[in-house]
């Protein structure tokens, strides 16, 4: 079923006095068995509450089919994904901000999104990829699992884009409880719902990164 947070572009963007107020967030995740499509979900919800435009895709699947299939649940998140697009090199054009999700894979991130990532070559090259804000999100099965290794790993990629890493840190009181600075994350599968703990930390970090965003591009424009 199509839900609403499956946005195509649903701008709520507000433009008033001096400077540029828009912003264009992109939410670019993988999932398997729906624990990362719940948090990206929550991220995107929470970004356009914040007043971004938001686009919300996921990296397309590189399984085979029988693999899908064979878990339940995987099986279930591709039907129930359907109508999300998958993410385009055009999508990172597009936003000034790109929230990537993806489920901790050995401690980094899914070869899903990896690849949608190497894809983006071509920009990479013509700095295209450069001064836009970038965040991450993440879920494991363990608490110890590798949620900030595959964290880190992904804003490693970040830094040679010439990105602007926006990190959650602990800048809200509800981040000393769920204790990780370097984004949102959720321990558990697809029999472990999304907490209320992980739907707060989204929220931070969404906010986080549109109010960071506005600021960014208000003080380039006005730089000239
Ligand atoms: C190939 C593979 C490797 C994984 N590696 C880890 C890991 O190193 N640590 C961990 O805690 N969970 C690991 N997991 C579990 C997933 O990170 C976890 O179930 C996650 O919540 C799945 O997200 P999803 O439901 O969005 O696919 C792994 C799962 C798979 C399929």
């Amino acid at each position: 079923m199509t839900q609403p947070s499956d946005r195509t572009d649903r701008s709520t963007a507000t433009s008033s006095g001096s400077g540029d107020r828009s912003v264009r967030l992109a939410v670019v995740y993988y999932s398997s068995t729906g624990t990362v499509t719940e948090l990206a979900r929550a991220v995107a919800d929470a970004a356009e509450e914040a007043g971004a435009e938001v686009r919300l895709r996921k990296a397309a699947e590189l399984a085979p089919q029988a693999a899908v299939e064979s878990n339940p649940a995987w099986a279930e998140n591709a039907r129930a994904t359907a109508g999300i697009a998958e993410a385009t090199p055009d999508d990172m054009v597009w936003a000034d901000a790109v929230i990537f999700g993806s489920p901790t894979r050995y401690g980094n991130i899914a070869s899903q999104l990896k690849q949608f990532i190497d894809t983006l070559g071509g920009l990479w090259q013509q700095g295209r990829l450069a001064d836009k804000v970038y965040s991450g999100f993440t879920a494991s099965a363990t608490k110890h699992g590798g949620q900030e290794t595959t964290l880190l790993a992904l804003y490693t990629t970040i830094h040679h884009f010439g990105g602007i890493v926006v990190t959650p840190g602990y800048t809200d009181p509800s981040k000393f409880a769920d204790g990780n600075p370097y984004g949102t994350s959720h321990v558990g599968g697809p029999e472990t719902p999304l907490d209320d703990e992980a739907r707060t930390a989204a929220g931070v970090q969404a906010r986080r990164v549109v109010k960071f965003t506005r600021a960014l591009k208000a003080g380039l424009s006005g730089a000239g």
